[in-house]
């Protein structure tokens, strides 16, 4: 299975696919990392590695993903011969023509027990909810607002004295175990 992963940020969950590809857990190829930020550090996670990365141009648009711009993506992501679509820490909407170049096979990772908390900063909202329970979510992509079929979610739980930041690194260390197990349960079914 060859997986192309979209992300803006870090991309510690690309490192966690690439590291459970290494172990032997997943049996996949990373072989397109595309990013909308081209200072991104997950693009040099790649680089580093050999895999072949490249930059979305979202037409200056600060949060919307335009669909010239999803078309050409999906574009890029099929001539390198992408399977699965990974969705790690993308912070724009994936929609139309993606979804139709990829149908059911987009996923996503969300850092709450989704439904609950959908959108930016999942953990802190969990914290100034009071919830005494956090967790991760990885989804199939439906174009909504992290909304889509559940592939697996674990629950993490909120401790007191937790700030933001403890907080999300729990989340985020269970996230790089969930996330390729997700992978593997969707190679399966595939
Ligand atoms: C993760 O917390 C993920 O749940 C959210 O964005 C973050 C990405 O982190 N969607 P990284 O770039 O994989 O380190």
């Amino acid at each position: 299975m060859q997986l192309g992963v979209l992300g803006s940020g870090s991309g510690s969950n690309l490192q966690a696919i690439l590291d459970a590809i290494d172990a032997g857990t997943l049996d996949a190829r990373v072989v397109l990392v595309l990013s909308d930020h081209p200072e991104a550090y997950i693009l040099e996670r790649a680089a580093k590695r050999g895999i072949a990365t490249g930059v979305i141009d979202c037409r200056g648009f600060r949060s919307k993903f335009p669909e010239e711009a999803q078309r050409e993506t999906a574009d890029r992501l099929k001539a390198a011969g992408v399977d699965v679509v990974c969705l790690a820490g993308f912070m724009r909407l994936v929609k139309e023509p993606m979804l139709e170049a990829f149908p059911g096979r987009i996923l996503n990772i969300h850092p709450s027990l989704l439904p609950a908390f959908p959108g930016l900063e999942a953990w802190k909202q969990a914290l100034e909810a009071g919830a005494s329970e956090a967790g991760c979510t990885v989804h199939l992509v439906d174009g909504g607002m992290d909304t889509g079929p559940v592939i697996l979610q674990e629950a993490v739980p909120v401790l007191a004295g937790d700030t933001a930041a403890t907080l999300h690194a729990r989340i985020q260390a269970v996230e790089h175990r969930l996330y390729p197990a997700a992978i593997a349960k969707v190679a399966k079914s595939l």
